[in-house]
């Protein structure tokens, strides 16, 4: 699909600039005691960042036919997720990386014990944001109730985290396609699956819509840490706010390491293809899903 990547830049940057006001909300509270792992949370979360979960939770229920501020919590939540798993990656004992999102990683400013904390204070203050989101108008406590099992279930040991447990024991080994794939579904593509579906979920989408928007999120996640490989290899370090050969230092297994570049970069086309394809029910109402898998071909940062 023809994608106006200029206009496609102005409505992100309007979309993130709304879920930043939404968790400023959340996290404004830096003068609570203990102050230092309040600053931090604050530091790990209102740092710039895509906001890709969070516009997914309200494309979801905008594409249910809902408003954003029906999900709103539950947005929110998925992004201090997102956040926690980012400042514990950048541990030493994980990726050892300096910068993130542009700026001294968490660590590097509040040291390894506060970050270690800040993950998980990240991660529990998420579930208590979730809980909120039944006091939100016309939420059914059912759904949300289901939707907050999906998202643990994504955040999990057969998720995200087992995902990255895959990710270091493949340091240095030779893995196979059926297992890189695996790695990338789980580290990533489970919690953007988690998140479409919540806002499509708790906002009442039937199952049929759910199952195509589940499709499109799996292959999106797929494409999407693709790129974040390719990224790693010749990104630029100044838009991507993220060192360059971070995977190479570490000795990962991505898709260049294995495919190359240029390989790579098909079997993520390939992805999108998916993508555009699973939203064939939807109408012009899905044009944004569809803009954005596009432009996870083309992203610098
Ligand atoms: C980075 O995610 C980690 C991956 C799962 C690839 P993003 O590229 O969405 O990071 P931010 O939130 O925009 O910084
Ligand atoms: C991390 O993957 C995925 C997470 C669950 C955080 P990467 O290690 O490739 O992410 P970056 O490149 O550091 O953002
Ligand atoms: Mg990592
Ligand atoms: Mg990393
Ligand atoms: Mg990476």
């Amino acid at each position: 699909m023809e994608l106006d990547v200029k206009a496609f830049k102005k409505e992100m940057s309007n979309r993130k600039e709304y879920v930043d006001s939404c968790l400023q909300k959340y996290l404004h509270n830096v003068e609570i005691q203990p102050a230092v792992i309040h600053e931090a949370m604050y530091y790990a979360v209102l740092n710039g960042g895509k906001r890709l979960r969070p516009i997914l939770v309200f494309e979801g229920a905008i594409l249910a036919g809902s408003r954003r501020e029906t999900v709103m919590p539950l947005a929110c939540a998925v992004e201090m997720i997102h956040c926690y798993s980012l400042v514990h990656d950048d541990l030493p004992a994980m990726d050892d990386d300096d910068f993130r999102r542009g700026k001294p990683t968490c660590h590097k400013v509040f040291g390894e014990a506060n970050a270690i904390l800040t993950g998980d204070a990240l991660l529990t203050a998420a579930f208590e944001l979730m809980s909120l989101n039944a006091q939100v108008e016309g939420v059914k406590p059912a759904y949300l109730i289901r939707v907050i099992g999906e998202i643990a279930r994504a955040a999990g040991s057969r998720g995200m985290i087992g995902g990255q447990v895959i990710d270091l024991q493949s340091e240095g080994k030779a893995v196979d396609y059926e297992t890189l794939r695996t790695l990338h579904s789980l580290k990533t593509g489970e919690l953007f699956r988690a998140s479409l579906r919540a806002g499509a979920i708790l906002t009442g989408m039937n199952e049929a819509g759910v199952n195509a928007l589940d499709d499109y999120a799996r292959s999106f996640g797929l494409a999407f840490q693709i790129t974040d490989d390719i990224l790693d290899i010749k990104g630029n370090e100044e838009l991507i706010g993220k060192p360059v050969g971070s995977d190479e230092k570490n000795h990962k297994t991505t898709y260049p390491s294995l495919f190359g570049l240029e390989k790579s970069y098909e079997l993520a086309r390939e992805c999108v293809e998916a993508c555009i394809a699973s939203l064939e029910r939807f109408g012009p109402e899905a044009d944004f899903l569809r803009r954005l898998a596009a432009y996870v071909l083309i992203r610098e940062s």
